[in-house]
């Protein structure tokens, strides 16, 4: 079994003073909190059992949002970080978690959404053999960790944030690894900005020959929400989807429905319960058609 991690921590500073009260994953993304994108993209992937691991204050809020999952047919856990200390602190935060499991780790504010992604994503998670990373062609490749291929798709180089990039590949917010992942965590050393880097994580397995990059090509679409701009751009996105091609991007309940975890009836109750928003009529209106 593939057990989730969501990693929405972190300080939110580069959206000051969107986030000096409250949490950035909690954020609207055009109808719907942050939280709810990364949450979709393991659920698309078949991973019902999932920690979010947040800051001290945000861990009750988003356990009022969420709950214990059942209701999506999930199994939600919730843990807290004390101090951003590195995306890699989510392996030894969920240790116990992962047990003896292979994991997913999605950032709490990656918005993913693409054509045929959940069949992508079943892919990956089944021929899984050490770590397998999703890369994103972006035109400011010195804000992200990034990746290069060789020409025959191997991936030879990781780095972060470099200031000569090697490519415009950025490595996107969504690992997956095997249960080794825990024990690499474990003898990283922090960074020289003090942080456990899930980019050595990456590195131990490139080194390793365990490590795999999967090219997001067209039709896809990725956004991390870490700045006003990007923020706006993933809502404009959602709205344009949502409104013009008529298909919902992270509506969970509908997911939850379509992949099986909740029946008809279940749905339909979670919409009436909001049915006075668009979002409740949704899925009021799709419960029974999709059955
Ligand atoms: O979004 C993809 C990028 O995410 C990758 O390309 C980079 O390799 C990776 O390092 C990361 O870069 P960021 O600059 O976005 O990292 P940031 O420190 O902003 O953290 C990303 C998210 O994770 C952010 O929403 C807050 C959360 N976080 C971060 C740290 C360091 C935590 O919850 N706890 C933490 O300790």
């Amino acid at each position: 079994m593939m057990k989730g991690i969501v990693l929405a921590g972190g300080n939110g500073t580069r959206l000051f003073p969107l986030t000096s009260v409250t949490s950035k994953q909690l954020l609207a993304v055009y109808n719907k909190p942050m939280a709810y994108y990364p949450l979709s993209v393991l659920m698309l992937a078949g991973v019902r059992d999932i920690l979010i691991i947040s800051t001290p204050s945000t861990v009750p809020v988003m356990r009022n949002l969420l709950g214990d999952g059942s209701q999506l047919g999930l199994n939600l856990s919730y843990a807290v970080q004390q101090e951003p200390r590195g995306i890699a602190e989510a392996f030894l935060i969920g240790a116990d978690h992962i047990g003896d499991d292979s994991s997913a780790l999605i950032l709490g504010d990656n918005v993913f959404h693409g054509p045929g992604f959940a069949e992508l994503l079943r892919e990956a998670r089944e021929s899984l053999d050490g770590c397998t990373l999703f890369g994103y062609p972006v035109p400011d490749p010195d804000r992200y960790g990034i990746g290069e291929v060789d020409r025959a798709g191997r991936l030879v180089s990781i780095e972060e944030k470099p200031p000569r990039p090697r490519s415009n590949t950025a490595i996107t917010g969504l690992y997956l690894y095997d249960n080794e992942v825990v024990e690499i965590a474990r003898g990283l050393a922090p960074s020289p900005r003090g942080e456990l880097e899930i980019t050595d994580v990456n590195l131990e397995y490139l080194r390793r020959g365990r490590a795999k990059l999967i090219g997001l090509s067209r039709g896809h679409t990725w956004f991390d929400c870490g700045t006003h701009d990007s923020l706006l751009a993933a809502g404009q996105y959602v709205r344009f989807v949502e409104k013009y091609r008529g298909e919902r991007v992270a509506c969970l309940e509908e997911i939850a429905l379509r992949m099986g975890f909740i029946d008809a009836e279940a749905c339909y109750r979670l919409g009436a319960g909001m049915r006075h928003s668009t979002y409740g009529r949704h899925l009021t209106e799709i419960a029974y058609a999709l059955d």
